[in-house]
């Protein structure tokens, strides 16, 4: 019982302090924090094999519970300010179709992007119009001098939205990233601040 009512707690205070993340907003899209009653949805589009086979930390099969306590992390990451997470929603009917987030190294002014769209909503420029948002609201709130970003080289798509949120290629991380029994190769990406206040 005694447990029972930390965890209630817990929740309620990470959704308070989540309440402190803002509500970005695109031509299409709008990007809020997550709530506990988008875990259901986040469950069943990070579920698929097609996104947990292109990330490194998403479990497959995903577990019950794992998107609560992932969506319970975020108040505090956020009040660290060591990252902050989005959820991706279609701004006329608030469908969830993904999440983005950075996570930032402070004394290297230095964040590293990471996204997934849920496999109905891919090809529909979704994730560039979240990505180009969220590097804009790192450079111009965050005090960031350096965005990048790594996909697997198996992962064309990604690495077609780092070049159209006019990130750079750096190079290539050879078997770097180890998932499912494979080491897979990790090209890296980033935009520096001088080039975001050039365009
Ligand atoms: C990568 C991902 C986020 C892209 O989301 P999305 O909303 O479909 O992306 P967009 O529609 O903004 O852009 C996708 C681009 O990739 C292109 N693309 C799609 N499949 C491709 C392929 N097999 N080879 C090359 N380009 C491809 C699309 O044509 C589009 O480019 P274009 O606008 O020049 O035509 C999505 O596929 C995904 O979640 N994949 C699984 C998880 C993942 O990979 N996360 C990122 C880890 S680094």
């Amino acid at each position: 019982m005694k447990g029972r009512w930390k965890k209630d707690r817990d929740v309620e205070d990470a959704e308070e302090t989540m309440s402190d993340i803002p509500t970005l907003t695109t031509k299409r899209l709008q990007l809020r924090p997550f709530r506990m009653d988008d875990a259901p949805v986040v469950q069943e589009l990070a579920g698929a094999y097609s996104i947990a086979a292109h990330t490194t930390d998403i479990p497959h099969p995903y577990p019950d519970g794992a998107a609560e306590e992932w969506i319970s992390t975020h108040a505090e990451t956020f009040a660290k300010g060591t990252g902050v997470n989005f959820a991706i929603t279609l701004k006329e009917k608030g469908t969830l179709v993904g999440a983005i987030g950075i996570f930032i190294k402070k004394q290297h002014h230095l964040a590293e992007l990471g996204y997934w769209i849920g496999e109905p909503f891919w090809n529909q420029g979704y994730c560039t119009e979240a990505a180009r948002e969220v590097i804009h609201y790192g450079f111009e709130k965050l005090d960031l001098n350096r965005i990048q970003a790594r996909y697997m080289a198996k992962n064309p798509a990604s690495g077609r939205v780092m070049e159209k949120i006019g990130m750079q290629r750096e190079g290539t991380l050879r078997q770097s990233l180890h998932r499912f029994d494979s080491f897979e190769d990790a090209h890296v990406y980033a935009i520096l601040r001088e080039e975001f206040e050039a365009n």
